[in-house]
């Protein structure tokens, strides 16, 4: 008799994989063994039948192709904090729960922002191409000249769990933290002393501005010219949260312009970048490719709850990390 089958879209760190090897009594396993992600077509054909389904942010999960995984599709398992790529009311009205790993990678990321903000301030990445490019003659008493980031006002947009993790980081700092989302968050504006600002007061007032907001249709191309006209000219941008939350060309109009300083990514629009990006030739940018929760016991917190939620799905049990909670009602 065939078993169900399941299919995860990438090798995953070890300790989510020892989970899903685990269900092999039971289950036919494939694993896409390549380091570049499925192409969409090549992922309808692998999802065909299958009962589980464990992919990362890179895969597109939409409606087409969950009816082409066909109506025994049990559990999408998505290996990552954020979901905008699974078309989560298409899975719910298929009453496919999905799951998701919040939590476990709210420090890496944290500190991941930290590095780049204290990393286009002090203009680490800067600093190196200059050694390796033997351009260091003497120490030099104008040179290298950066913000200071003791004493600045840093502004939060998205006061959930990683902006109120980078909060954390700036108290070590003498910050004066301000934040902006659609909610407000009391305990926390207490324990790390963050004020609340609405958006036009929070970038005209911000040194350093740090997004951690989801991606949605509320928040794409979020940081446009007009934002950018708020901010400080001497501002400097962080974005560890989605790439499309900016629009890349008014952030390659707002660099070029002198209307902000620096920039410091970690997402781009679209990803990867693409190599003829504007973006690539300029100076005052640090593009990082999408690593913020590259941490090992992050990655393998992350591979652990995935895979712990593909199993519940799997058993038809509610999942520990579910976005869709409406799919048990
Ligand atoms: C997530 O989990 O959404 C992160 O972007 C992965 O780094």
């Amino acid at each position: 008799m065939t078993k169900p089958r399941i299919f995860l879209t990438r090798i995953i760190p070890q300790q989510g994989l020892d989970i899903v090897r685990r269900l092999e009594t039971d289950y036919d396993v494939e694993v896409w063994p390549h380091p570049l992600p499925p192409a969409y077509d090549v992922l309808t054909q692998k999802v065909r039948g299958v009962t589980g389904l464990l992919c990362l942010l890179t895969d597109r999960i939409d409606a087409a192709l969950m009816d082409a995984a066909g109506p025994q599709l049990k559990v999408i398992s998505q290996m990552a904090v954020g979901f905008d790529n699974v078309d989560v009311p298409a899975a719910t009205a298929r009453r496919i729960p999905v799951g998701n790993t919040p939590g476990v990678l709210t420090d890496a990321t944290a500190d991941f922002a930290w590095a780049l903000l204290m990393s286009a301030a002090r203009r680490v990445v800067e600093g190196d191409k200059f050694t390796r490019a033997g351009k260091w003659q003497t120490w030099d008493p104008i040179g290298f000249l950066g913000p200071d980031v003791t004493g600045a006002t840093l502004g939060i947009v998205g006061f959930g769990r990683i902006g109120q993790a980078v909060a954390k980081r700036a108290q070590g700092f003498d910050m004066r933290i301000l934040y902006y989302d659609t909610q407000r968050y009391p305990e926390a504006e207490q324990t790390y002393r963050a004020q609340y600002a609405d958006l036009a007061t929070l970038l005209r007032d911000s040194d350093f501005v740090t997004i951690h907001t989801v991606l949605s249709k509320d928040t794409y191309h979020y940081f446009d010219d007009d934002k950018f006209k708020l901010m400080k000219p001497s501002a400097v941008l962080i974005n560890t949260s989605r790439g499309p939350v900016v629009d890349p060309a008014a952030l390659h109009r707002a660099l070029t312009s002198g209307t902000i300083a620096f920039a410091a990514l970690d997402v781009t629009e679209p990803e990867p970048i693409n190599m003829d990006s504007p973006l690539l030739a300029l100076d005052n940018i640090i593009i990082a490719p999408h690593i913020a929760s590259a941490s090992v016991n992050s990655r393998n917190k992350m591979a652990t709850m995935a895979a712990a939620n593909l199993s519940a799905g799997l058993k038809g049990e509610r999942l520990p990390n579910c976005v869709n909670p409406q799919v048990y009602e």
